[in-house]
Order: C-alpha cells, then sequence, then structure tokens
C-alpha cells in the first residue's frame, strides 16, 4: 500500500471552490441562522424554533432579507410521501423499507444542485474521469451514492456506460431527471450483489462514509471488488475527520430564477468529543426567494482515509493510494481526499 504525499491547500471541494468561512464553532444547539419563526405562506420546515433569537448576530447582514419565512413542521413531513415519521436521530426520516434517510438527500433532493451546483466538482470528476482512462479499458462505471447524477452524466459524455445507486428515492428521482430512466436504481451500498460487472466503481463526496462501522465497510468494500472485473478499480472520495476545520463554511449560490446569491448554504464539521474518526455534519439551506430553509446534522462514520485504505486491503484491493486532492497530491492534511485502487487481473479485456 504506498501513500502520495503532498499539500494541504484544496483540502475540501466546496471550501475550495465557492465557500467561505463563517464563525467559528458551529454549536450543535444553536443554529448559525437567522430565520424569522413564523408560519404562513411559506413551505420551508424547520425542527428548532428556539434557535432563532440565540444566533441571529453570528450572521453578516447580508445574509439574508427579512421577508425570508419559515414555519415549523414535525421532522419527518416527506414530500416523497415514503417516509413514516421520525426517528430516534434528529433530522432522519425513515422510508417504507426501514431505512434511515438523511433529509437533505430525500426531501430537500430537488434542491440539492441548488445548493451545491454540480461546477462545484468540476475539478474532482475531471480528476476521476482521468484516473478511469488512465486504466486503460473500456469503462462501464458504477457510481456508488450517486445522488443526482452529475458525475454520471459527465462519464456518459465521455463515451462511458454508466449505472448508479443511491439509498435515497429523491436523489434517484433527480438522477432519472438527468440521466433517463433504467440507468439508476434506489439501493443501498450495503445491498450491492453483482459480480464481475463493472470497469470501475466510483463513490464520491464522502457516500463511503455513511458505513457505520469498518466491519460493515470492509463488507462493502468487499462488495465493490466482486462487482469489478478483473483489472478494475475504485476511486473514493472520504472524509477524514482529524482534519476537519473549526470554520463554519458558507456558499452563496444563485436562485433558481437566476437571482444572485439567493441561496445560502452553511455546513460545518466537527470530531464530536473522544472520537478519532467520526464526524458530525451541519447543513443549513435557505433559499430566499422560495422562502424555504432546512437543518440538517448527521454523523459521518469511519472518517479516516488510512483505516479506510486499510479496509481496501483487507477487501482484496491492491496498489492503493491516497491523494490529498484531485491535484494528485499525496495525502498529508486534506480533510476530503481520494483513494484509488485497483483489483487484480484484467490486462485490456473488454
Ligand atoms: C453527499 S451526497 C453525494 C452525492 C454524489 N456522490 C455527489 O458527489 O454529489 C451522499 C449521497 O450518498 C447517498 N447515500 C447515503 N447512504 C447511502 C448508502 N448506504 N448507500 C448508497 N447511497 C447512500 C445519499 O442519499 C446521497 O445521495
Amino acid at each position: 500500500m504506498s501513500y502520495v504525499r503532498g499539500d494541504w491547500a484544496l483540502r475540501f471541494r466546496a471550501a475550495a471552490s465557492t465557500g467561505r468561512t463563517l464563525a467559528s464553532g458551529l454549536d450543535a444547539g444553536r443554529l448559525p441562522c437567522r430565520f424569522l419563526p413564523c408560519a404562513g405562506e411559506a413551505t420551508g420546515v424547520h425542527s428548532s424554533p428556539g434557535a432563532y433569537a440565540a444566533t441571529r448576530s453570528r450572521l453578516p447582514r447580508s445574509a439574508g432579507g427579512q421577508g425570508t419565512r419559515m414555519e415549523h413542521a414535525p421532522v419527518g413531513r416527506c414530500g416523497s410521501g415514503t417516509c413514516c415519521g421520525a426517528t430516534n436521530r434528529r433530522s432522519l426520516h425513515r422510508h417504507a423499507c426501514g431505512i434511515a434517510i438523511m433529509r437533505l438527500f430525500d426531501e430537500f433532493a430537488h434542491r440539492y444542485d441548488l445548493h451545491t451546483p454540480p461546477v462545484h466538482y468540476q475539478h474532482d470528476h475531471d480528476f476521476v474521469l482521468e484516473t478511469l482512462r488512465s486504466w486503460s479499458m473500456p469503462c462501464h462505471v458504477l457510481d456508488v451514492g450517486c445522488g443526482t447524477g452529475a458525475f454520471l452524466e459527465k462519464a456518459l459524455r465521455n463515451g462511458m456506460h454508466v449505472r448508479g445507486v443511491d439509498a435515497s428515492p429523491g436523489m434517484v428521482r433527480e438522477a432519472e431527471k438527468r440521466l433517463g430512466r433504467d440507468v439508476v436504481r434506489v439501493q443501498r451500498m450495503q445491498e450491492l450483489e453483482e459480480q464481475s460487472t463493472y470497469h470501475a466503481i466510483v463513490s464520491l463526496s464522502w457516500t463511503i462514509n455513511y458505513c457505520e462501522s469498518y466491519t460493515e465497510l470492509v463488507d462493502v468494500l468487499h462488495r465493490f471488488y466482486q462487482a469489478l472485473r478483473p483489472g478494475g478499480g475504485v476511486v473514493l472520495q472520504i472524509a477524514h475527520a482529524k482534519h476537519a476545520p473549526v470554520e463554519v463554511m458558507e456558499d452563496r449560490e444563485p436562485g433558481p430564477g437566476g437571482q444572485p446569491e439567493d441561496v445560502l448554504f452553511l455546513y460545518g464539521f466537527r470530531r464530536p468529543p473522544n472520537q478519532l474518526d467520526e464526524l458530525e455534519a451541519q447543513y443549513v439551506y435557505a433559499c430566499k426567494s422560495l422562502g424555504e430553509m432546512m437543518h440538517e446534522k448527521h454523523l459521518l462514520h469511519v472518517a479516516d482515509a488510512r483505516a479506510v485504505a486499510s479496509c481496501a486491503q483487507k477487501a482484496g484491493f491492491k496498489d492503493i493510494q491516497l491523494f490529498d486532492s484531485f491535484q494528485r497530491n499525496a495525502f498529508s492534511g486534506a480533510l476530503s481526499p481520494f483513494l484509488v485502487a485497483r483489483k487484480s487481473g484484467g490486462g485490456g479485456e473488454t
């Protein structure tokens, strides 16, 4: 196993592109937002009405207009009609199959590209495509946790044969709008069962960190290994908790009608006490023109890139490399490194 060494500059894709830093120390109990807690025409939902007053001073004046409104609804209200109420974890709800789904990725899947536009991933996607091309195989690629299908769309445009899976029906619906039907399906990575099907499996933006333990991760990576053809490979983008910045990051994006700075996205990551490889991720999405806002908080696990590399080795992979970023600099200080690894065999088969 080898680790390529390098620089710590572009440690996180969103921060490196348009992210701006806000006040440090995102407090889990106090939302960093200036929501007006009133009901009305608003369509947004929020689960913590008391947070507004305590935290309003944390944001700059430019963070939003006085007209932004919200209402409070119980966690678990779901536009998709497939969930059945709150779980023991705040901001998660369950689908009919019993799987906990993050609201950000399901109920709000149709807003994902608004707060995290595909242009943010441009360099990461180019890095992945270049890596796949360097394997000199015809490329049948599976994107695990494909989200809205932005990477798959690019891979398709680059002549690749593409498939995607995602645990969230909301994300799969969004991906279908991009890619048509029968390209993506609702499936958890823990349930992947294909054999010798793909030349490449990619899993970007920390999807792999929804494995809840290293045991589960080895099993998932073994499923990836089995699903790959000989000589195929994986590209994973992993959260590395030790390198999480204390600052809250901020992105402002155009609204659905192109209105400048209409969408505000705040995000922060912090390590729970005494946990070296977990991250509590918090996100605040607000769209002024749509009158929407939501807060999401959930845990990311197995957030140690070197431990993930060891798991990949246990699952059978070889030539395992860790990179700090799309620039292929060696892993040293990144929050969001890439792992690239291969399955033995192959040699130009189709
Ligand atoms: C941060 S998003 C990344 C989406 C996409 N890969 C991207 O780069 O834009 C994480 C995705 O992982 C999906 N996800 C979460 N747990 C999963 C699981 N167990 N199996 C498959 N997908 C999962 C979520 O629904 C979400 O779409």
